[in-house]
């Protein structure tokens, strides 16, 4: 017994009065508050039916190896499906299917070897109560000998070597459960092409016009007055039967007016803008968010993702946050009918800034 010098509780070392039924503890010079009531125990063991009937424990091992099993046979399932049910461009039924039986696949693999395993433990692992005390993180030679015990505890009471139909049938079912993922990613890639090349280049091409985003209507330059901002796709995009929108997802632009003496253009870009009309990447260079507010007082950009801000004077140079590189230009003109066309392509890869370092 001890005195507390601040409370005047009384405490206690907590190896010498702590209930007689729990294992002593060494607790060095730790000391605790002394129990207020004497600690119950725990209560009496209760051996389960499988304790005590071999044959329900031989039902619930073969109902654990089965939920292992379905877990193998929902991954395989969702392989299948993807391939079975691949999605159509534009065909949202397609899409429907695709994801049910995919997502029933993976359901079922993810459920069975959650329901198995829980199943495992509580129906055939060894039921015993402990208490789990406290002790210094060790590295001495006892604890690592006490550490190897209790993993071969474990393993004998949960019969991970012993039960091999189960472990293995586990292990079948771990290893088969992330296929799917690399099934679904692969797929996500373009199957014949470079990715990285078709991220390089956009529809735009020399005497592409300039079309309203999203009716597609072309723009004439007389139409775009000082202060104006438009969401631009290329004339044609609308009648793409495959990959309109990954088409829009690396051309949109967005097309400014700005008074020509407000324009502070490199010499090399002169050409670039026709009386003040500039066009540049809606894609922001940051991660690629959509950059679609334009505050015409400032002439800058603000792309509400990450809060990157472009100034449109200045070549839509990076003035604040995380984007690293100005917005792509997009070189343009009129054509004959007075409509504004674009020069080329950009002339570097737009978006997120990793893609410029191939
Ligand atoms: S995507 Fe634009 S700031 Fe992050």
């Amino acid at each position: 017994m001890a005195q507390d010098d601040h409370s005047g509780a009384e405490l206690a070392a907590a190896d010498s009065s702590h209930a007689a039924n729990v294992p002593a503890v060494k607790t060095g010079t730790a000391l605790i508050q002394a129990d207020a009531f004497e600690n119950p125990g725990f209560p009496p063991h209760r051996p389960r039916v499988t304790d005590e009937d071999p044959k329900k424990e031989r039902r619930a091992q073969r109902t654990v190896y089965t939920l292992f099993y379905l877990s193998i046979l929902g991954s395989v399932w969702a392989i299948a499906a993807y391939m079975l049910f691949p999605i159509e461009s534009n065909d949202v039924g397609a899409v429907r299917l695709n994801n049910m039986f995919i997502g029933l696949g993976a359901t079922l693999a993810l459920l069975g070897i959650g329901f198995g395993a829980v199943h495992w433990a509580k129906a055939l692992m060894e039921d015993v109560e402990l208490a789990d005390e406290r002790h210094k993180i060790g590295g001495n030679e006892v604890a690592r000998a006490g550490a190897v015990k209790v993993f071969q505890d474990a393993d004998r009471e949960s019969g991970f070597t012993r039960r091999s139909v189960i472990r293995n049938s586990l292990i079948g079912a771990l290893v088969v459960f992330p296929l799917p993922a690399i099934v679904l990613f692969r797929g996500w890639a373009p199957q014949d092409e470079h990715p990285v090349e078709l991220l390089s280049h956009t529809m735009w091409q020399k005497g592409t016009r300039l079309a309203l985003d999203p009716s597609g209507a072309p723009i004439k330059a007389a139409d775009v007055t000082i202060g104006s901002a438009f969401h631009v796709i290329p004339e044609g995009l609308n009648d793409l039967e495959h990959g309109r929108l990954e088409q829009k997802a690396k051309a949109a632009v967005l097309l400014m007016r700005l008074n020509p003496e407000d324009l502070n253009e490199n010499v090399n870009r002169t050409s670039w803008s026709y009386n003040g009309i500039v066009a540049y990447s809606k894609i922001c260079t940051h991660v690629g968010c959509p950059v679609a507010l334009y505050e015409q007082h400032t002439h800058h950009l603000l792309c509400p993702c990450h809060q990157s801000q472009f100034d449109v004077a200045d070549h839509c140079k990076v003035i604040f946050g995380p984007a690293k590189r100005p917005l792509p230009q997009l070189p343009i003109a009129v054509d004959d009918e007075g409509y504004l066309i674009a020069q080329s392509d950009f002339t570097e890869p737009v978006g997120p800034s990793f893609w410029e370092r191939h």
